[in-house]
């Protein structure tokens, strides 16, 4: 596990189409949610702290190398909305993801940020009592946000 660590990430534009290939796998066997090489490089996630990959550095530069992935984008004036979150299944819930949010917490807060949001799916509840836990609670029901239908924003303060 010393190998592995949080690093800051590229804009999904400028990524090479193995790095693509292994998020869109990850997002779909993680979330069950479908991206495209297109979809990936249209996502408006700017080269800034709220860009992390997690990284095995013993498998770098390969894309066998990248674990996690959180994307985040300033919102608005004040907030912060999370367009993507995901690990690979094996290393979930071992504290990959709680550190990955208290950067992004730090980052946001040292920015001027007061607010966090993103949307997730309404079958998700693991990932929602993750955030829930983190003081964000669901303010809007998006109705077919996803292809398999409900999603939920929630929202909180940073
Ligand atoms: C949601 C997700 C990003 C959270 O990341 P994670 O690394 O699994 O979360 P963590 O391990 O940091 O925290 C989850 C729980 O694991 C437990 N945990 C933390 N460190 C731990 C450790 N060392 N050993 C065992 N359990 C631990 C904690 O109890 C924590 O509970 P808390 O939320 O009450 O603090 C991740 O589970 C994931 O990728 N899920 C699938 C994709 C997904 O649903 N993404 C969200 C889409 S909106």
């Amino acid at each position: 596990m010393v190998n592995i660590q949080w690093m800051y990430g590229h804009e999904p534009k400028t990524l090479p189409d193995d790095w693509k290939e292994k998020i869109q796998s990850m997002f779909l066997s993680e979330t069950g949610e479908e991206y495209t090489h297109e979809s990936i490089s249209n996502l408006p996630i700017p080269q800034w702290s709220g860009n992390m990959f997690l990284i095995d550095q013993e498998q770098y530069p390969t894309p066998e190398s990248l674990l996690g992935v959180l994307w985040a984008l300033p919102h608005g004036q004040n907030g912060v909305r999370i367009a993507a979150f995901v690990l690979d299944s094996k290393y979930q819930s071992c504290g990959w993801g709680g550190k990955a949010w208290d950067h992004l917490v730090e980052i946001s807060r040292a920015a001027g940020k007061i607010t966090i949001q993103l949307e997730v799916k309404a079958e998700n509840s693991r990932a929602q009592e993750f955030y829930k836990t983190r003081g964000l609670t669901v303010v809007k029901e998006l109705p077919h946000y996803y292809k398999s239908g409900l999603g939920y924003e929630m929202k909180g303060p940073l």
